[in-house]
């Protein structure tokens, strides 16, 4: 094991779900245990992701003995402290990102078959989580922070080719819109027209990705202001619902292989979607509405059109590599703003009003992040 810790673990910590409102406040937090698979990290860089945001405000429920929190789950830094089991030939200064998972169980069928993220004994959130392999029950902290412990595994070397900074925000919204473009073949034969319903952070990387695999990409926007900017990240059509989807989508029936929503919008029309898909297309789930609902679907809907409706969560370590490793290859670069994380409170509501064109991602300066 390297040197001991001389620095203390601080970051912008919600109270209540207020503090989503511009009211998080810098406290010192207490890491977990330090194992012989974990490493530390001076945070470089954290994106925002809208997970963030939902999970602050208690828009999905509750959070319940998890107050105060320290969110942010698309993390870059630089390796202060690396255990003597440490994973994925990673050694002290290397640069490596963290994603919105930071442990699992490491070997059940799913761990074994690089599925960390459906991981029978439950996978452990960046933050909100509570260890279990080691350090048990003590609590995960995020990246709106200067420093990050965990194991590992879940650490990601990023290529040299990549900018760290826009490198973050693939940690979580890459590898989300990543996974399933992979798993239904974007880009084959078999799936090369792909739909991205939500041009934000994830939607952008829908396009970003499905063009780098090989698809071609349409948008699909409840307005049209971002219709140039979906054009300059390689989409070939744009789709504006306005609040008549079956309208919009008229003379596009069966023009796509696989849609991916990441619009949290609360209410849908399915079944002008679903027109969308050829028959054994996908219509995959990746975006959270805070109603927590699905909206309505018939089996006939499905049956008619031989269609089949799922979700995804997020991405594996493997896959994360992969998509980092393509972005290198095709020279994919995210279209991020930057914000001093002194500014969150700034930063986090404009997120939310919908001005990030098209990932906020926060700057450490103190750690090496530039501005
Ligand atoms: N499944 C997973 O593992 C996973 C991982 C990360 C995030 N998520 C979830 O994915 C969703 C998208 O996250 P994000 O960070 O990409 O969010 P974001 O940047 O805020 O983008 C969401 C987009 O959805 C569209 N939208 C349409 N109606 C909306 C409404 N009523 N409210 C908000 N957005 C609406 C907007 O695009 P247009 O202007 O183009 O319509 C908006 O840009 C969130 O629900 C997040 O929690 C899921
Ligand atoms: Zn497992
Ligand atoms: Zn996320």
């Amino acid at each position: 094991m390297s040197s001991s810790t001389d620095y203390k673990f601080e970051g912008w910590a919600g109270y209540d779900a207020k503090s989503v409102e511009g009211n998080l406040k810098f406290i010192e937090f207490e890491p977990k245990q330090f194992a012989e698979d974990d490493i530390d990290i001076q945070i470089m860089y954290c994106g925002i992701c809208a997970s963030d945001t939902s999970t602050l405000s208690e828009g999905w429920g509750p959070v319940g003995d998890m107050w105060p929190q320290v969110v942010g789950h698309e993390i870059v830094g630089k390796v202060v402290k690396v255990g003597k089991d440490t994973k994925n030939g990673i050694k002290e200064g290397d640069i490596v990102g963290v994603g919105a998972q930071c442990d699992s169980c490491l070997k059940c069928h799913y761990c074994n078959k690089d599925q960390e993220n459906y991981c029978s004994g439950g996978w452990v959130p960046t933050y909100n989580g509570k260890f279990n392999r080691t350090s048990k029950d003590s609590k995960s902290y995020g990246g709106y922070a200067n420093y990050w412990r965990g194991p590992s595994h879940f650490a990601i070397p990023l290529p040299k080719e990549l900018d760290p900074a826009e490198a973050a925000p693939m940690l979580c919204g890459g590898g989300t819109v990543y996974s399933p473009l992979v798993q239904f073949g974007a880009g084959t034969e078999k799936c090369k027209n792909v739909g991205i319903i939500g041009l934000g952070g994830l939607g952008h990387f829908g396009v970003l990705l499905g063009n780098a695999l090989g698809a071609e990409v349409t948008v699909i926007s409840h307005s049209s202001r971002k219709q140039k900017d979906a054009e300059e990240l390689g989409a070939k059509h744009f789709l504006v619902t306005g609040d008549d989807e079956a309208k919009a989508f008229k003379g596009h029936e069966r023009s796509l292989d696989l849609i991916i929503c990441t619009s949290n919008a609360p209410e849908m029309n399915m079944a002008a979607y679903l027109s969308l898909l050829k028959p054994q297309g996908n219509f995959i789930f990746v975006g959270i509405p805070e109603t927590g609902k699905l909206p309505e679907i018939t089996p006939g809907q499905l049956i008619f059109g031989n269609l089949h409706v799922g979700g995804s969560l997020i991405a594996s370590p493997q896959q994360l590599k992969d998509m980092l490793q393509l972005c290198a290859d095709k020279n994919v670069k995210s279209w991020i703003q930057r914000w001093s994380m002194d500014k969150i409170n700034e930063a986090i509501p404009s997120m939310i009003a919908g001005n990030a064109r098209y990932r906020y991602v926060l700057v450490n300066e103190q750690n090496g992040g530039k501005l």
